[in-house]
């Protein structure tokens, strides 16, 4: 029996949740929230899409009770408060951090070997978090920002081409910010064929910031954070671990090394599969894409320092 935890059932757990179930890519998805009745309430609403649907997955929703959620292969964690118009992922960090550590905690007490998928924001840092509190092997930690960028990147790259975003390939990978976040132009592909030769310079800039603020432009739309391709991208990640695939997806994750980098949860391609992430995938960064890295980087150490002032690592 596979089973998956959705910690957090807001609008991004929720979607999580029913993406999982509708992919039937776990036997029972549980739903944990804090406030009274929401999750139980979401499950039963979903499980009644079963018949209409045609899926066998169990959804069960809980309050608080982590006992209900033992022996879970994965448990995505998108606990905390969404970002307001205005606010940048970063400014979450006092109020999430303690919500995404007790979480950890409390879940690794049932499902000891849990792999962990980390949506909460600042999703770096939160990675970066959950990573020190736990202890866990690094492989059994990822935060799924890249996962959401790059389907952003490739909505905006089918919008330039007028193509079909199935048909388009590409990568966002450094930190999952505003200004953090590296949608890699020069790799990107329409069919194979690079789209540094099918559009103008201008074009291409303009897909790449469209992607940097894609979060923003959403949050500003409606009000609060965005849900469905965040809650589509943590079932990515999780249906690629669950069903061994293999897929390679850019996640947040912990670097010993590799793109230089030490002691920081950031975004690069992963191989995903039983494991967690298996093996991190070398893109050779061009000296310009690699500056860009660092920039990235140097940004998300700074608000993983503020983990330490807080006294929550
Ligand atoms: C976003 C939030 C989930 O990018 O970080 O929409």
């Amino acid at each position: 029996m596979t089973k998956v935890t959705v910690v957090g059932a807001g609008n991004v757990g929720a979607t999580c949740a029913n993406v999982l179930a509708f992919r039937e890519v776990a036997d029972e998805v549980v739903m944990l929230d804090v406030k009274e009745g929401v999750s139980e309430g979401k499950a039963i609403d979903m499980n009644q899409t079963a018949q209409l649907l045609g899926f066998n997955t169990r959804i069960k929703g809980v309050t608080n009770d982590y006992a209900a959620t033992a022996d879970s292969d994965v448990v995505v964690i998108t606990s905390g408060i969404p970002r307001k118009p205005g606010m940048t992922r970063e400014e979450l960090i006092g109020v999430n951090a303690g919500i995404v550590k007790s979480v950890a905690e409390n879940i690794l007490k049932y499902s000891p070997n849990a792999i962990l998928v980390i949506i909460s924001n600042p999703m770096d840092t939160m990675t970066y978090l959950a990573s020190k509190v736990t202890g866990l092997p690094k492989n059994r930690v990822i935060g799924m920002g890249g996962a959401l960028d790059s389907s952003r990147f490739k909505y905006y790259l089918s919008q330039a081409l007028q193509c079909n975003p199935n048909e388009v390939e590409g990568m966002v990978i450094g930190g999952h910010g505003d200004t953090t976040m590296i949608p890699v132009i020069r790799l990107a592909t329409y069919k194979g064929i690079p789209v540094s030769g099918l559009l103008p310079k201008e074009e291409l800039d303009k897909v790449v910031a469209d992607t940097m603020v894609g979060g923003a432009t959403l949050t500003g739309l409606l009000g609060t954070s965005a849900w469905y391709a965040p809650g589509a991208a943590g079932a990515a990640v999780v249906e690629s671990i669950i069903h061994d695939q293999k897929r390679v997806i850019p996640c947040c994750v912990t670097l010993d090394g590799e793109y230089s980098k030490n002691d920081i949860c950031i975004g690069v391609p992963v191989v995903l599969g039983k494991n967690g992430w298996e093996k991190i995938v070398d893109l050779k960064l061009t000296a310009e894409e690699k500056d860009k890295f660092d920039a990235s980087a140097a940004a998300v150490h700074k608000t993983n320092d503020i983990l330490r002032e807080l006294k929550v690592v």
